[in-house]
């Protein structure tokens, strides 16, 4: 029977060597750009390398793409499994020693969000953290006294409090505005630093409430990458029990992907605020 137990293995031996490279290395920019055209830090090279060292050791892994390189690299021809991931999500804020994160989607055979198997992501913080979304469990490590340690299972609740609202609102939507001024008005509480990782653990762990980053004017298609970011935590999100939908109101889950580095207007959260989303983007899904 196929397991995943060595990817996860994988994935903590590389968070352990990207917290410690977090720690002792510079922060200084690299001379080149990604395919997003964001400039890479040395730290996103370096962690990219890491977890592409990792993997490279498990022969059930067919294929993976990573958010640094233009290009999927096939590992092995006869592999059954395709892995996306984002090896230093928020790397910006490590600069002002903010949390950041990895995060990394599993999927069956092709890049197809319908063919995701089981996601994971990884969070620098004062801690180090892991979450993996397999087999209809959520579940929840931390890293202590030298090895992951498991704690209780996430659930997410059908209302939170808190309201973490990206991109920039120079550029919202009258209707995205409307959306969160209420959320706020209701009581929502402000809770974004920057890094979709600890913003969207935050919300998770805390019982719910609403992560988006919508379509705006500048970037009608938001900025957040389906393949690296957004399906991941689309799966994570559904698997804790709560919802994961476009700007459209579909799942996140049902779009397609055609270029690894695509992008799409998100919505992270429990029930009662991804249905307050789709009330005030009048969406009919
Ligand atoms: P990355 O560092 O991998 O480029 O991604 C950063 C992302 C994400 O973590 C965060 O939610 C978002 O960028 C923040 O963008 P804004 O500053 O536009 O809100
Ligand atoms: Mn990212
Ligand atoms: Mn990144």
């Amino acid at each position: 029977m196929r397991t995943l137990e060595p990817i996860f293995e994988a994935i903590k031996k590389s968070a352990f060597r990207i917290q410690k490279a977090i720690t002792d290395e510079d922060t200084d920019y690299s001379s080149q750009s990604n395919q997003s055209g964001d400039i890479q830090l040395k730290l996103d090279i370096l962690s990219d390398l890491i977890i592409a060292e990792e993997f490279s050791y498990i022969p059930l892994i067919k294929a993976i793409a990573s958010e640094e390189k233009e290009e999927e690299d096939i590992l092995n021809p006869d592999g059954e499994l395709c892995i996306a991931y984002d090896p230093l999500d928020g790397s910006s804020l490590i600069d002002v020693n903010l949390s950041v994160g990895s995060i990394f989607g599993i999927y069956d055979g092709e890049w197809d969000a319908k063919k995701m198997i089981a996601a994971v992501y990884v969070v620098y913080g004062p801690r180090l953290e892991m979450v993996t979304a397999y087999k209809g469990n959520v579940r929840h490590f931390i890293y202590r006294h030298e090895r992951f340690r498991e704690l209780e299972q996430i659930h997410i609740g059908e209302k939170g409090k808190l309201n973490g609202p990206g991109g920039t609102q120079q550029f919202w939507p009258t209707h995205h505005k409307q959306l969160i001024d209420t959320l706020f008005d209701e009581g929502y509480r402000l809770r974004y630093s920057g890094g979709m990782v600890p913003d969207l653990h935050q919300i998770l762990l805390k019982g719910g409430g609403l992560f988006s980053y919508p379509g705006t004017t500048d970037k009608p298609n938001g900025k957040l990458r389906k393949l690296f970011e957004v399906f991941p935590f689309a799966y994570i999100y559904e698997l804790a029990g709560g919802y994961a939908i476009d700007d459209k109101g579909g799942r996140l889950l049902e779009l397609g992907c055609e270029n690894p580095h695509d992008t799409s207007a998100c919505f992270f959260g429990s029930k009662y605020e991804i249905d307050r989303v789709k009330e005030f983007y009048g969406a009919t899904k």
